[in-house]
């Protein structure tokens, strides 16, 4: 894992971005996998950027998206289908046709679950998987106890999850209770995952992440068994990590080597 502390949140968005545009282009069909929330908007804004630059060619990268809420309506402006379409899909000139985000509305939610589940390794898998980590440690919306071999089904969203994600909707009650999520063992089945995280709500769970033991208390220190990870982390993020000497010092000998590899 190479664990990247940044100066602040721009940083860390332009720092994913590059790491994105470079990974396209060595592989311009790639399959690339979306967090939505508010962590990647940097990053995806930042690739919308280089790609006006034309410094990033992404028109024929594949995208799937981690999850989505069960049960709103059509074009809710927060469900992911509509988050997607406004933060990834047009502002990084992507064929809609390309997206792919679970089907939140389907009347066989299991069947969904599986369709997508079908879909994803029918492109051939993630290649490079985009997380955000939610303040009780989860990626994608697997809370903590999710089992850590899960594949892509309906899960409940926790009481913290609700409150968190509140902001996006008019009330608290609006936050849907359940949504689709691919598992965590979907998730450690992408060929290299880049995780960002930014700000001090973020860091009791980027350190039990990073530092803390493998537990399905905090879903995301599952990502210690994954052979290629990056984590890029503003100064508030990784306020509560021990090791932070360690992480410049490899950081500041490998500058050519970041995410290729740990
Ligand atoms: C969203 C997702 C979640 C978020 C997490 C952090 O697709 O998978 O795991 O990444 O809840 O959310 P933000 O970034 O809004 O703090």
């Amino acid at each position: 894992m190479d664990v990247i502390i940044l100066p602040g949140p721009e940083a860390v968005g332009s720092h994913a971005a590059n790491l994105i545009a470079q990974r396209a282009a060595a592989n311009p069909e790639m399959v690339l996998g979306i967090a939505t929330g508010s962590s990647p908007l940097g990053t995806y804004r930042e690739l919308a950027l280089l790609r006006a630059q034309g410094q990033a060619t992404l028109d024929r990268v594949r995208c799937f998206a981690l999850d989505e809420y069960v049960g709103l309506p059509d074009g809710h402006p927060a469900s992911y289908a509509v988050v997607v379409a406004d933060e990834v899909t047009t502002p990084l000139g992507l064929d809609p046709a390309n997206v792919h985000i679970p089907d939140g509305s389907a009347v066989d939610i299991h069947q969904a679950c599986l369709d997508y589940e079908q879909a994803l390794t029918g492109a051939g898998g993630v290649d490079l998987q985009i997380l955000g980590i939610g303040t009780n440690g989860h990626i994608g919306f697997n809370e903590p106890i999710s089992s850590l071999a899960s594949r892509t089904r309906i899960k409940a969203l926790s009481a913290q999850t609700r409150r968190d994600n509140a902001r996006f909707f008019s009330s608290g009650d609006a936050v849907p209770t359940h949504c689709i999520t691919q598992g965590l063992g979907t998730i450690m089945d992408a060929q290299e995952i880049l995780l960002v995280a930014q700000g001090p709500s973020k860091a009791e769970a980027v350190a039990a992440a990073i530092e803390g033991p493998v537990a399905s208390m905090c879903p995301a220190s599952l990502l210690q068994f994954h052979p290629r990870v990056t984590v890029l982390l503003d100064e508030d993020a990784a306020s509560q990590l021990t090791l932070t000497d360690y992480y410049r010092f490899v950081t500041d000998a490998k500058p050519l080597l970041i995410g290729e590899g740990q």
